[in-house]
């Protein structure tokens, strides 16, 4: 490539229609999935006080946000249910009439248009909140298989479009393929937490989803932040066992993983703009430290510049009106 004076990368910024020329990557509605929370009963939106302008939706309420959704434009929504009784083996989690499966048979019903994704854990439905079975303080993998796959079939028999598992047990997304096959839920796609590494990020969701560990952390089933080495084999095995689209969790400190996925595998790819990293851009912006629209548009930007196709984020719907604004 020639030099400078030849060559001057400043002449490609002089305007903003010579930038969006040349502009790489372009944030877009269509990328853009909202996670919202579902509580049991009637009329109830409860702000989550650590993310602003984020709710615990009863039933009736969730029906509403979905309907603002499609009318955004926003394609899909991943849910997460708090369930009234959590006991040892989170049997909320798959009970046919959980809050899970209520609320996406609601939403099935009256905002048919909405792609609806389950996040398939029981973290949030057992009463230590580990995201498996647990037996003197060990999180066992082999016995939460089948629990989490009667979990993903009850989310598919109340109309669910897309099951997310995030769990991390090994052998999770296989064991889950073949419980949908086996009952004729054979395109349904799994959408894979596939490297979900064990971070601090997600305080203000264990929060939202009151799901806390009771005990210990999860560093025995989610990944050790410092390894991406293992991010790849994670995530070949999940493409094995049958996922369709590999999540990498969370995004902004995992650019890095979410790139060597991206280069590594030719299939979609999803990210999680998880709650903490949600909770510090508006903690900061509140206080007049940033400018929450354009940190925002500025790390949204550059999860998918590092590679991924979809992101999951709780800006979706300020993002949709950023962007038309
Ligand atoms: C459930 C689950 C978690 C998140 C998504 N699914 C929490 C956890 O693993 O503790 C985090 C999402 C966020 O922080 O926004 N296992």
């Amino acid at each position: 490539m020639s030099q400078f004076p030849i060559y001057r990368p400043r002449r490609l910024r002089a305007n903003e229609n010579l930038r969006r020329l040349v502009r790489e990557t372009a944030l877009c509605t269509d990328d853009l999935i909202y996670p919202m929370f579902v509580v049991h009963g009637v009329d109830a939106a409860h702000e989550i006080p650590s993310m602003p302008g984020c709710f615990q939706y009863s039933v009736d309420r969730l029906v509403r946000a979905a309907r603002t959704l499609v009318d955004l434009g926003i394609r899909g929504t991943i849910l997460f249910g708090i369930p009234q009784y959590k006991d040892a083996s989170g049997s909320g989690a798959y009970a046919e009439d959980g809050i899970i499966q209520q609320a996406v048979r609601a939403v099935k019903d009256a905002v048919p248009d909405l792609l609806v994704m389950t996040d398939v854990c029981l973290c949030e439905y057992t009463d230590h909140g580990h995201c498996g079975v647990v037996h003197e303080a060990e999180v066992l993998n082999d016995a939460t298989l089948s629990l989490l796959a009667k979990a993903a079939l009850s989310h598919a028999r109340a109309g669910a479009d897309v099951i997310a598992p995030s769990d991390m047990m090994d052998g999770r997304i296989g064991a889950i393929r073949e419980a949908l096959d086996e009952n004729g839920y054979e395109q349904i796609p799994i959408m894979a937490y596939a490297a979900k590494y064990a971070s601090a990020f997600y305080g203000p969701f264990r929060e939202a989803a009151e799901s806390a560990p009771q005990f210990g952390d999860r560093r025995s089933y989610q990944m050790d932040p410092s390894n991406s080495d293992e991010a790849l084999r994670e995530v070949g095995l999940d493409l094995d066992e049958g996922a369709d689209i590999l999540m990498v969790k969370p995004a902004l400190s995992y650019l890095d993983v979410i790139s060597r996925v991206k280069e590594s595998f030719q299939v979609p790819i999803a990210a999680y703009n998880v709650s903490g990293e949600y909770a510090m851009i508006k903690a900061a912006a509140h206080n007049g430290w940033i400018d929450e629209r354009q940190v925002a548009l500025e790390v949204l930007t550059s999860i998918k510049r590092a590679g991924a196709d979809i992101i999951l984020t709780y800006f979706a719907k300020s993002v949709v009106e950023w962007l038309e604004g």
